[in-house]
């Protein structure tokens, strides 16, 4: 008699405890935009677990982005936290990647309410500051490069697939859609690319401490784009690798190691500068729709690592 409502109650133990997408409704800081706030934290957490945020695509949602890619399975498998923002911007979904507060450290716009989630994250569970990471596609790879630009003292490293440099889009108001830079028109030369980043945070590098805060080196980079992409030219991947390059005082014009068919065959992989910090990938033919390489972004951020001297590049910078 008492067999069937064991066996419900074992049931839903186990539901219980198996780890899904959960929203965040509690006060998690400075949030002026409303962004959501979506997290997975694994059954089993690393000690000191690493943080992997993934901001959606235009039209996209965190619910979509949790499901369209296999972070929260490897999450599962090694123990770090995803964390997915839900964007406030109901018209298109669209991150606010144009707007002076966003672009600026701790000025305000959505990023600002993402970089709460993250420090809300590492308090919340003993995660680790040094090994926080941002990747995403399209409007989420905008996004990437806005929180690498913005908060290098917040991100160890980025991925961003289809996006565009930081500050290309710019201009009054939050989400602003630039079609000049989508279109490949916005050239700027290498200095003054890196000069749009350094003036999101002008103290960084003349911080006169060397802290978890003010560590002075900047995220590592990794960007990808296809040759055929139809809604952000090819040629902001030109400006990507001119604007990354000069914010570490590489040479931007010869890479020092070109990979051909990798990860995928026709993608062309190229490594800039001696240190193994900026690398970009040209997906021959591919259109905006590029394919998430996630095997790829787990090397680059060494999240399958789970003891010993994990992320050895978060020491000091190249
Ligand atoms: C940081 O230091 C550099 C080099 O000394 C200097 O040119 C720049 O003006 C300083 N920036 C700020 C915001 O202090
Ligand atoms: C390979 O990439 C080149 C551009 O680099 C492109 O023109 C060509 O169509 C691609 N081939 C395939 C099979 O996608």
């Amino acid at each position: 008699m008492h067999f069937p409502s064991l066996a419900l109650l074992a049931g839903s133990a186990l539901l219980a405890s198996a780890a899904s997408l959960q929203q965040v409704t509690e006060a998690f800081g400075p949030n002026p935009r409303n962004v959501g706030f979506y997290i997975y934290v694994p059954d089993q957490l690393a000690a000191r677990p690493p943080i992997l945020v993934n901001p959606h695509w235009c039209h996209g949602d965190a619910r979509a982005c949790y499901a369209g890619s296999q972070y929260a399975a490897l999450a599962s498998r090694h123990g770090f936290i995803v964390i997915y923002p839900d964007s406030p911007n109901g018209a298109d979904k669209c991150w606010d990647v144009s707007s002076d507060a966003t672009l600026a450290h701790g000025a305000g716009g959505d990023s600002l309410g993402i970089v709460s989630m993250v420090r809300w994250a590492l308090d919340r569970y003993g995660g680790d500051p040094a090994r926080v990471f941002v990747t995403g596609v399209s409007s989420g790879a905008m996004m990437t490069s806005t929180l690498v630009g913005a908060y290098p003292d917040v991100f160890a490293a980025g991925s961003a697939f289809s996006g565009v440099p930081f500050g290309c889009f710019a201009g009054d108001g939050y989400a602003v859609w630039s079609g000049a830079c989508a279109t490949g028109q916005i050239s700027h030369t290498p200095a003054e690319w890196a000069a749009i980043v350094r003036a999101a945070y002008p103290a960084y590098e003349n911080a006169t401490t060397t802290t978890t805060t003010t560590r002075k080196w900047r995220p590592k980079m990794q960007i990808f784009h296809g040759t055929n992409d139809e809604v952000l030219n090819y040629n902001v991947f030109k400006e990507e690798v001119k604007q990354w390059t000069a914010v570490f005082g590489y040479d931007g014009q010869h890479p020092t190691v070109t990979t051909p068919d990798t990860p995928v065959a026709n993608w062309t992989k190229y490594v800039y500068g001696p240190s193994d910090w900026f690398e970009a990938y040209s997906a021959g033919g591919v259109t905006h729709n590029i394919q998430n390489q996630e095997a790829t972004v787990m090397d680059w951020f060494d999240l399958a690592c789970t003891s010993g001297d994990c992320f050895r590049w978060g020491k000091g910078g190249p």
